[in-house]
């Protein structure tokens, strides 16, 4: 049984059983996490941070790649809306011994456990989950392919910076090909009406980029000029198994945010980054830490967010397994 939150029915748009991935989340759902997300966002700011929201809600965190920020806000929502946690670690699970992504999450649902929290290399690896348990899936981050919540906390934090975001200008630059935040950001973004503008080399560019409905840019100071936020991507020099860059130090001339380029931008522009930043890269220690910079506000607005997703996802399954059970009284044993 869930705790109710204060929020009317008729502001609650959202159906959904998992959270696998914005392609295909409309602005109203999107809209109704932001909304959820602000309210859990003033709860934060109380003395007691903790609401009984989701006490008797299980939540198995699993991650199968290497996280700070979303494993540990992930965690930090759960417990924040009283839900009980278990935390995997593939490099101290039976994953070493062989086992599979299917037993394991099998096994972890047998111990009745509600809801996965998935961080996987393998792009659909959360879908795969949810096709074969009864539980909720939340994909945090699967190989290149999407990052949801990252993505609504960014839009999350540009709304409470800049203002409603249809019409808004938006830069992603970076390793836009490896990025599963810059494919999150623009699905999420674009049901929003905003103006998306990718920009990095061509090499770190995917092959038809504009086809979802975003401007190209390979000018950095072009690209940024006229933006209400740049959100800069980290070099993910994991997942770059060709040589798509020839040096770091020719990356950084080129598409690196220092304050010498920070000058193009507008005054009111705000500069975002995802985390982990690599430092004198993509982004120069004193952008990263300069008062244009809201990359702080993100990892604290994601807890907020977090908590919404585990929220709403949770609401729905409580509704389901109400009817269920309002089933299960009409049928005579
Ligand atoms: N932004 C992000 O996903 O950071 P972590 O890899 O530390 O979770």
């Amino acid at each position: 049984m869930l705790f109710a939150l204060g929020l009317g029915e008729e502001q609650v748009h959202w159906t959904r059983k998992h959270l696998l991935g914005l392609e295909g989340v409309t602005r109203d759902e999107i809209l109704t996490v932001l909304d959820t997300a602000a309210i859990f966002r003033e709860i934060l700011e109380r003395p007691v941070k903790k609401v009984p929201t989701l006490r008797g809600v299980t939540i198995a965190n699993l991650f199968f790649e290497a996280s700070t920020r979303t494993r540990m806000s992930f965690e930090l929502a759960e417990k924040r809306l009283s839900a009980d946690t278990l935390n995997f670690s593939a490099s101290t699970s039976s994953v070493k011994k062989g086992e599979t992504l299917r037993d394991t999450a099998r096994n972890i649902e047998a111990m009745k456990v509600d809801m996965v929290v998935m961080r996987h290399g393998s792009p659909g690896a959360p879908h795969f989950l949810a096709d074969h348990l009864d539980a909720s899936i939340i994909n945090a981050g699967d190989g290149p392919h999407e990052h949801p919540t990252q993505a609504l906390l960014d839009i999350f934090t540009m709304r409470e910076k800049v203002g409603p975001l249809a019409g808004k200008r938006v830069t992603i630059v970076g390793d836009i090909l490896h990025s599963r935040v810059a494919r999150s950001d623009v699905w999420g973004l674009r049901a929003l009406g905003a103006e998306v503008t990718l920009c990095g080399p061509r090499t770190l560019m995917p092959a038809q980029a504009e086809s979802l409905g975003v401007a190209v840019e390979t000018d950095l100071v072009a690209a940024i000029r006229d933006a209400d936020v740049v959100n800069i991507l980290r070099i993910q020099k994991e997942r770059q198994s060709g040589s798509f860059l020839p040096t770091l130090r020719e990356y950084t001339e080129l598409f690196g945010l220092d304050a010498r380029r920070l000058a193009h931008l507008r005054p009111d522009a705000i500069v975002m980054h995802p985390g982990p930043i690599n430092r004198g890269v993509e982004l120069s220690p004193d952008v990263a830490d300069g008062e244009r910079s809201v990359i702080l506000d993100q990892v604290t607005n994601g807890v907020a967010v977090r908590m919404a997703v585990i929220y709403l996802v949770s609401r729905v399954r409580a509704t389901e397994q109400a009817e269920d059970s309002q089933l299960l009284e009409g049928v005579s044993v």
